[in-house]
């Protein structure tokens, strides 16, 4: 259920790029300054709880069943994340931010990859994915920063 969910919401992200014009009132939406600032703190926190999981492993120690919920819900809010992208961005056209568009989308389709039950039991194809996942995480959050960056200091 959650990852035909993930799928159909990035499968309708990419489809809704093929459009040639936005419908109006996206459109008119998207101009409005206060509206991209308050979606894209949104969307950063989102990106920001998509790390907490590591910090709760890593810091403090979690295992067991609270890792396992922690987890849950990481999987949960990565398969939502393209509606909160859409809302922030729904057509990103060109640089940086269609790179980390792109990054952020395949980041989001690896994860329901590693997360489906045939790919659990494959060791180190497994063990792999997770690396690269982690690692575009890290690419994609830096990304964000610099994104940030740009808007405060030159708009
Ligand atoms: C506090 C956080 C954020 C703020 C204030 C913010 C603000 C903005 C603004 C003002 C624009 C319009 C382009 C410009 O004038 O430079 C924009 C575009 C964009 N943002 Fe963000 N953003 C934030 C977080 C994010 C995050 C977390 C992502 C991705 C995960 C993201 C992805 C994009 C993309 C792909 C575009 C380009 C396409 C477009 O203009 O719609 N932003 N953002
Ligand atoms: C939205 C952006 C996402 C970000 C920034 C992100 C980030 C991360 C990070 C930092 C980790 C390492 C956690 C740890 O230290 O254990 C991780 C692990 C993982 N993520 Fe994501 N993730 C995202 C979306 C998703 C999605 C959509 C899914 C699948 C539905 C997913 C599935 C996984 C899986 C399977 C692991 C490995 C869990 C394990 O070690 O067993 N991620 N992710």
């Amino acid at each position: 259920m959650r990852n035909k969910i993930g799928l159909l919401l990035i499968g309708l992200y990419l489809m809704y790029q093929l459009l040639p014009e936005q419908p109006g009132f996206i459109d008119g939406l998207q101009q409005i300054r206060g509206y991209k600032n308050w979606s894209g703190f949104a969307l950063f926190l989102l990106v920001l709880a998509q790390w907490s999981v590591s910090v709760y492993r890593g810091v403090f120690n979690a295992s067991g069943p609270n890792l396992e919920k922690a987890y849950q819900l990481h999987y949960w809010i990565g398969s939502l994340a393209p509606l909160v992208f859409f809302i922030h961005s729904p057509k990103p056209d060109y640089g940086m931010l269609l790179l980390l568009a792109i990054l952020f989308f395949s980041n989001s389709l690896l994860g329901i990859v590693l997360q489906h039950p045939s790919v659990v039991r494959r060791g180190v194809i497994k063990q792999v994915g997770i690396g690269i996942h982690v690692l575009a995480s890290t690419v994609i959050l830096a990304l964000i920063l610099l994104h940030i960056w740009t808007v405060f200091s030159f708009n």
